[in-house]
């Protein structure tokens, strides 16, 4: 068991490592522009993290440092141009078709806005029954987990409010029973009051269903309150890993310290949480 940088302990064996990871974009937007604008923009460089069984792993950062990306290409939304990422061993990209459907199933994602995530002409019994498949969660149990009321099956996404819909957008995560979920700022879309019910939502998922996370977020009381681990990416690299209480109380990077400063009262918040 070897020990990484956003994993000291080495705990236990990873599930998902990613390994010198990268993804770079042309600068040039379209064919004509490629003819003066040459080279290629690099939004991740060298990334490696892994997760293990039961984790709960915290990307944080500025704005455009390359979180999404990342949590992208975890999901498999998006291709990495170099390094490689494995989940349960086997690497993207070169998996056959079982080990696809496994990878497919295993791992999803949360995203911050369900407004491109559910499909606003279909109503969440029929979103929950395509997320659901054919051997998912029943979707009576799901409503139970994600804690919506039955009636919500028969209305249509813009009928919800936000903190139900993303609700419906974790039911839809969970359908398949997966090992790790990738939640992009999901709470960064809704009223204050409605962040925390969705916080304790996610602990509860992270605890009692045992499912792994790993939360993107630049609200550093959310990521104190659910992950253990936290991972300080900046310009498409990490600058800091290390323990919660560590990089958010100790910080060793400048940067790191100055986000934390950044949150007005964060740190207040975090203590309090203690
Ligand atoms: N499809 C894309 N094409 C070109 N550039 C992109 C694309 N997606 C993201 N980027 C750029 O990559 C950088 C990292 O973006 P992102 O991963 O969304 O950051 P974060 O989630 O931390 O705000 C940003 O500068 C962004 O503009
Ligand atoms: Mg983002």
């Amino acid at each position: 068991m070897s020990a990484s940088p956003s994993n000291p302990a080495g705990a236990t064996t990873p599930i998902f490592t990613l390994s010198n990871v990268g993804k770079s974009y042309p600068l040039a937007r379209s064919p004509l522009e490629r003819l003066f604008r040459r080279g290629s923009f690099h939004a991740v460089s060298g990334v490696n993290l892994d997760v293990a069984k039961g984790d709960a792993l915290a990307i944080v950062g500025e704005s455009g440092s390359g979180k999404s990306t990342v949590a992208r290409m975890m999901v498999g939304l998006t291709q990495p141009t170099t390094g490689a990422i494995c989940f349960k061993g086997d690497a993207l990209g070169g998996m056959t078709r079982a080990q696809n459907a496994t990878f497919r199933q295993g791992v999803q994602m949360v995203f911050q806005s369900t407004s491109n995530s559910l499909n606003p002409r279909k109503t969440i019994a029929t979103s929950l029954a395509e997320a659901i498949g054919f051997d998912g969660v029943p979707v009576r149990q799901l409503l139970e987990m994600v804690r919506l009321p039955e009636f919500v099956l028969t209305r249509y996404p813009h009928q919800l409010s936000g903190g139900q819909r993303q609700r419906v957008g974790i039911a839809r995560a969970l359908a398949r029973r997966p090992e790790l979920v990738v939640a992009d700022e999901p709470t960064s879309a809704l009223d204050v009051s409605i962040q925390a019910e969705i916080i304790r939502l996610l602990q509860d998922l992270h605890r009692s269903a045992g499912v792994s996370l790993v939360v993107i977020s630049h609200d550093l009381a959310l990521v104190g309150e659910l992950c253990r681990r936290v991972v300080v990416m900046r310009e498409g690299r990490v600058v800091e890993a290390g323990a919660v209480e560590q990089v958010l109380f100790e910080p060793r990077e400048r940067y790191t310290a100055e986000l934390l400063a950044a949150i007005p009262k964060g740190i207040e918040r975090l203590r309090a949480f203690g």
